[in-house]
């Protein structure tokens, strides 16, 4: 299954983004020529979603890197450096866009006495690698994932890890969508995803896209669907998990983990080897980005919240280990993931 859109992609020498700002409205894309332009689309959310984050980081140094391949050495390296810093600045949570850049980095430092044209190019070749190994990363979880999949399952999601959140297929939308195309029925539940409304906006545009039955609820109604017994599984993405297995995710994953361990339901997490972080103990030295009052005090160009009323708005939660039932990677699913089995799937000793 092949979505009809593309997140991310190089044409004609610039980074070309579909601007997640914009839908389900209208299907517009940017095209950035520069290291600033991708940092700010990554700040500003259009585009979003940690493996996405991470490509765009990549093609970001890749852009930067072809607008300067004519200049001397000494500027090359300057403005390049400084393009770094900026797209590591752009997001803090999402481990993805650090690990890009951290591949990046390498690439640079291998021949950083080449001429810059030379280095342009061997970037823009990573960038592209990091591209197609997320999609066949995603492919491979999905095969995995699928597995979970009970036929006529009834899913709840969070958030957007979809297409729209990856290089392409998703992850835990990639699960979704594997187990529809392995002729498995499913029917999925969206959560609408306050404050940014990634499950309303995104995830019920995308699955529509693909004809999987979509069905968009309040977050704060998934509890009531539980206890009704309305739900056989949830499946979410992350943005960085910890050497415990402790899972960040878009703000409002933690309470699903523990209504879903109250009603017994499995609580799935999907995603790439790419969003590990074995350097980061355990969940609570995540760092946790908190965005802007507005937000929260309304949407859009409408305010709803009285004048000066302070506004706490966390992108991100916490989900400890011992509420994860699996995680799904491409390396393989590991259930109740602990120290010891996150070091084994990574081969790390
Ligand atoms: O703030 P966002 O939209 O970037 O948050 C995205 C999420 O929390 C996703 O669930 C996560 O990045 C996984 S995407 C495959």
């Amino acid at each position: 299954m092949r979505t009809p859109f593309q997140t991310i992609a190089w044409v004609d020498g610039h980074v070309k983004m579909l601007d997640q700002r914009r839908l389900p409205g209208s299907v517009d894309y940017l095209h950035l020529d520069d290291a600033a332009g991708v940092a700010e689309a990554i700040r500003t959310l259009a585009i979003r979603g940690a493996p996405a984050i991470g490509c765009a980081a990549a093609y970001g140094v890749a852009v930067e890197a072809r607008r300067l391949r004519g200049a001397a050495r000494d500027d090359f390296s300057a403005t390049l450096a400084h393009a770094f810093e900026l797209l590591a600045g752009s997001r803090p949570t999402a481990v993805n866009l650090f690990w890009a850049l951290h591949r990046m980095r390498a690439v640079w430092a291998t021949g950083a006495s080449d001429p810059p044209a030379t280095i342009a190019e061997r970037l823009l070749l990573e960038a592209h690698a990091i591209l197609a190994e997320d999609v066949a990363a995603n492919r491979r979880m999905g095969d995995l994932g699928a597995a979970l999949v009970p036929d006529d399952a009834r899913i709840l999601t969070h958030c957007n890890a979809g297409a729209l959140a990856t290089a392409g297929h998703g992850t835990a939308l990639g699960v979704i969508r594997s187990a529809a195309a392995a002729g498995k029925r499913v029917a999925v539940f969206a959560d609408e995803t306050r404050p940014v409304l990634q499950g309303a906006r995104l995830t019920a545009w995308e699955l529509q896209q693909d004809g999987i039955p979509v069905t968009l609820l309040p977050d704060v109604a998934a509890g009531h669907l539980m206890a009704r017994s309305r739900i056989d599984l949830v499946i979410v993405g992350a943005d960085r998990v910890a050497a415990n297995g402790d899972v960040a995710n878009k703000i409002g994953t933690f309470p699903l983990a523990v209504l879903a361990a109250r009603h017994g339901i499995p609580f799935y997490v999907a995603c790439p080897l790419s969003t590990l972080d074995l350097s980061i103990e355990t969940g609570s030295a995540i760092p946790i980005e908190e965005r802007g009052r507005e937000e929260v005090a309304g949407y859009g160009a409408e305010t709803w919240a009285p004048d000066g009323v302070p506004v706490f708005n966390p992108a991100f939660d916490v989900t400890p280990a011992e509420l994860v039932t699996a995680l799904i990677t491409e390396a393989g699913v590991v259930r109740k993931p602990d120290r010891a089995s996150l070091r084994a799937l990574v081969g790390s000793p």
